[in-house]
């Protein structure tokens, strides 16, 4: 009964997720008695019962600390019984459904239960999930570990090939899901299922897979059609170097030409020493290491098609910085309206 309402205390039963270490999250159902081996020592499961979510418990060898499961931690722990969708997908066809409270959803294939979950969270407590798989067994496990989770109150899970029989929804859902092979095969029965106003969305891999659906989809009726792929962009910390040209002192331009014409060509050694061993000591340490460090550099310039050396200042800072290959293509998202 852990994913259902916010608790303080572990009790026997929940689903808990024990947070090991960095990239490392496991899932286990607490039972009286039994005994959990992690990377740190012995984890008794009577140790936990009755004690906070959230709060580290120390084993022989170092400490874990146990979490409430939510859909997003769950998708990251779920056995696969096959390909699953991930958050960043997923938090856009929950906000491109606008999913609310209340809401009837239709999910086709249910799969792993990644999604379900995350639907089920969004139309809870007065709302329903009504997921469609065709393969037995697999529907079996969902539809076990929705009761398992306390959600079995707000899901029906039937096992059922939706492009062959439909949905068997007369104008009752609100959104509706497929993540099929071939979703333009159903989409005269999610036309059925939903009520006017209601929305679709697939999610199929190849542009060809997305042309067929966008077809379909247009013989049905279906409107607004927009294709989405949606892709998550880390940055990293790296330090770059940039050049930049020393003018000089900005306020001896109107005061003394001359001398700022002397200031703007490149210093000889000397006068580079000179320029930097002041500049040392004026900078304050704080500016220093948050604008980062500056040095002379030479470079080849040309003009009025003569090259010659030229000191230019160089910073050197951190910054963040994407990858160049955006990498991470899951799948492409077509969504739209019945009316
Ligand atoms: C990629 S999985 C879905 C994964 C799911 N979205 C998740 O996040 O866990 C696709 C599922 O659709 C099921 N499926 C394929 N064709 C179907 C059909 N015609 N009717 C019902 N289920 C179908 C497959 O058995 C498979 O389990």
């Amino acid at each position: 009964m852990s994913f259902a309402t916010n608790k303080r205390l572990m009790e026997e039963g929940d689903t808990v997720l024990l947070y090991v270490g960095y990239d490392n999250l496991v899932q286990m159902q607490l039972a009286r008695g039994s005994v959990h081996q992690t990377r740190y020592g012995a984890l008794k499961h009577d140790q936990l019962i009755g004690a906070p979510y959230g709060k580290k418990v120390e084993c022989s060898k170092g400490w874990i600390c146990p979490l409430q499961p939510t859909p997003e931690l769950w998708t990251l722990v779920l056995p696969h019984r096959t390909q699953i969708l991930y958050t960043t997908d997923i938090s856009m066809i929950v906000f491109q459904l606008h999913l609310k409270p209340g809401s009837v959803v239709v999910e086709a294939g249910t799969g792993s239960g990644s999604l379900s979950h995350a639907l089920i969270r969004s139309v809870m407590p007065n709302g329903r999930l009504h997921t469609f798989e065709f393969h037995e067994e697999r529907c079996a496990a969902a539809r076990k570990e929705f009761e398992q989770h306390g959600l079995g109150d707000y899901v029906t899970a039937k096992h059922r090939d939706v492009c062959a029989a439909g949905f068997e929804l007369d104008k009752e859902a609100d959104a509706l899901f497929l993540d099929l092979p071939a979703p333009w095969e159903c989409i005269t029965s999610a036309s059925h299922a939903l009520r006017q106003g209601g929305r679709i969305c697939t999610f199929s891999p190849c542009m060809e897979q997305v042309q067929r659906t966008c077809e379909a989809l247009k013989d049905h009726g279906f409107t607004d059609l927009t294709v989405l792929e949606c892709l998550s962009r880390p940055f990293t910390v790296q330090n770059i170097k940039l050049s930049y040209v020393d003018f000089g002192d900005q306020t001896e331009i109107t005061t003394d030409k001359k001398n700022t014409v002397d200031k703007a060509a490149p210093p000889c050694k000397k006068e580079r020493e000179d320029c930097e061993e002041t500049e040392v000591k004026m900078e304050d340490q704080q500016t220093r290491s948050d604008q980062g460090s500056e040095s002379w550099e030479e470079q080849t310039v040309s003009s009025g098609g003569q090259a010659s050396k030229c000191a230019v200042k160089a910073r050197e800072f951190k910054t963040g910085a994407p990858p160049l290959v955006m990498q991470g293509h899951t799948g492409f998202l077509t969504f739209a309206s019945l009316y």
